[in-house]
């Protein structure tokens, strides 16, 4: 029986993982990337960067299986969405891409907000800093010279896909993240790409994740054991692909990803925007499905920040010492907002704070507030999705930031809802990228193959923490809204310096 291959792009490294015709893991494989910080608000990634970790994994997985590599009928990509990466006629980027973090197109934000009242309903959301459409426009404003090169924009999954097919597309999942799809129709709003001012030349092909993309080149595939004419599918956004994995396709399934950022989300069967709330409407990784999200920017980036702040020597250790040490609520408040955020709040400024530090304050409380501060920000995300009327009940939980029992159960608690942990949480969007992969050879039906991962525990909320958190999330509320004007006032008085790479948090987590 043929087997799969997935590979996903992520923030922090690039996944691999092999599976086989029975959906059980071969192997898997992981390489880091590096973020660049070279101005306040930035986050950029150099994209041959991506390529040389794409190998890195492929080269692991061919020696560690070269059986199975072999056997591999169909591939797939996913990756971080929401990139702005513009490449020459040669296909060569122009400059290194703009991540889905970067918070400097804010006010190319605010006038695509103000030109276009309707438009949001139609896009799936109000334009936000992080998005691609916006950052163009500050391409265009800013760096004039280099977007005057620019023959056509992918996004960093499809960048991929070209470099290991020759073909240029743009998964329709992921061109849902631009601020230039039609989330409807499926298709590029020729009036919000006229808006951001952006040539249409500019835009590749639009293709549905199970869809046939093209053939692995043959140099690929003789270099890392894949079998010639492999098939490469259309794959998509990492957060759609990872509903894939864990099979949220049908309506109301729902799950939450504490990747390097956050999400809860809500897979449908048919279009629901609701902008007013900072939600995202999106079209899913599935023809004739959409879903709801509420997008946080910070996730398990903030413990890899917190451990680094710190001096643990790796996130594993250092949730090992809070799990220990846990007795109730800290007296702190961490507003978790590093890279500023997305919903509920579209606030590029936003920085982490820490409020309550008092002379009696160890590390390991101000651990837990991290835990806490995701948590309530992912509850501040639920109530957008309540008041947007998405309805979300008994999520599962996925993402490296799953393995941690303790946060699961923080989570449960603040959010008031049962959480699914899988037997295999951490693999969402490489799993749901091997599941497209299979899709495109087009012998299993959807309903067939995307079901659910096996269920390792279901963390149940817990009475007393939930009234114990209850009025540290107001508190935690309150303060936000006192300190947003004072993280405007504080990014605009911030000189223009470099900032340092930061390099993903180095040793892998326990399971707790
Ligand atoms: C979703 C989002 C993140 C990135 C990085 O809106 O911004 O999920 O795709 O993972």
């Amino acid at each position: 029986m043929a087997n799969f291959l997935g590979i996903d792009l992520g923030t922090s490294s690039v996944k691999a993982l092999l599976v086989d015709g029975g959906q059980r893991p071969i192997a898997h494989a992981a390489e880091p990337l590096v973020t660049l910080h070279p101005a306040p608000l930035a986050s950029e990634q150099e994209p041959e960067d991506w390529i040389r970790a794409v190998e890195a994994v492929l080269a692991r997985l061919h020696a560690a299986e070269p059986g199975a590599m072999s056997g591999v009928a169909a591939l797939g990509v996913s990756g971080q969405m929401h990139a702005a990466l513009l490449l020459d006629r040669s296909d060569r980027p122009v400059r290194p891409a703009m991540l889905w973090n970067d918070g400097r197109a804010e006010a190319e934000a605010r006038e695509l907000n103000a030109r276009s009242r309707d438009l949001a309903r139609r896009l799936g959301v109000s334009a936000m800093p992080g998005f691609t459409a916006p950052k163009l426009a500050w391409l265009a404003r800013h760096e004039p010279a280099a977007f005057a090169r620019a023959r056509c924009l992918l996004l960093t999954a499809d960048y991929v896909r070209l470099r290991l097919t020759g073909e240029r597309a743009c998964s329709v999942s992921d061109a849902a993240g631009t601020w230039l799809l039609d989330q409807e129709r499926r298709n590029w709003s020729a009036e919000a790409v006229s808006l951001a001012g952006i040539d249409p030349a500019l835009l590749p092909p639009l293709i549905e994740g199970s869809a046939v993309a093209g053939k692995l080149r043959p140099d690929i595939a003789a270099r890392f054991g894949l079998p010639a004419g492999c098939v490469v599918a259309g794959g998509g956004g990492d957060t759609a692909v990872a509903g894939i994995g864990v099979g949220a396709v049908g309506e109301g399934a729902s799950f939450v990803q504490l990747g390097t950022a956050a999400q809860i989300f809500v897979a449908g069967e048919s279009y629901r925007p609701a902008p007013e709330r900072m939600v995202h409407a999106f079209c899913h990784a599935l023809q004739g499905r959409w879903y709801g999200m509420a997008a946080l920017l910070n996730g398990a980036s903030v413990l890899a920040v917190t451990a680094r702040l710190l001096g643990y020597p790796e996130v594993g250790a250092m949730l090992a010492e809070a799990e220990r040490e846990f007795h109730g609520p800290s007296r702190l408040l961490y507003l978790p907002y590093l890279a500023g955020e997305r919903t509920p709040h579209d606030d590029p400024f936003a920085r982490g704070t820490i409020v309550g530090l008092g002379p009696e304050t160890d590390r390991a409380e101000i651990v837990l507030a991290a835990l806490e501060g995701v948590a309530f920000a992912l509850a501040d995300g639920l109530a957008a999705l309540a008041a947007a009327g998405v309805p979300v009940s008994a999520p599962g939980l996925i993402g490296g930031g799953a393995r941690s029992r303790l946060w699961a159960r923080l989570i449960a608690s603040i959010l008031d809802l049962p959480l699914k942990r899988y037997v295999e949480g951490e693999f969402g969007p490489a799993f749901g990228a091997a599941r497209l992969a299979r899709l495109a050879l087009g012998r299993d039906s959807s309903d067939a193959l995307l079901g659910e991962p096996p269920v390792a525990e279901i963390v149940v909320p817990e009475r007393a923490l939930a009234a114990a958190y209850a009025p540290r999330l107001e508190a935690f509320r309150r303060v936000y809204g006192a300190l947003q004007p004072e993280y405007r006032a504080m990014a605009i008085q911030v000189p223009d310096r470099p900032t340092p790479p930061s390099a993903p948090a180095a040793a892998p987590w326990p399971r707790s």
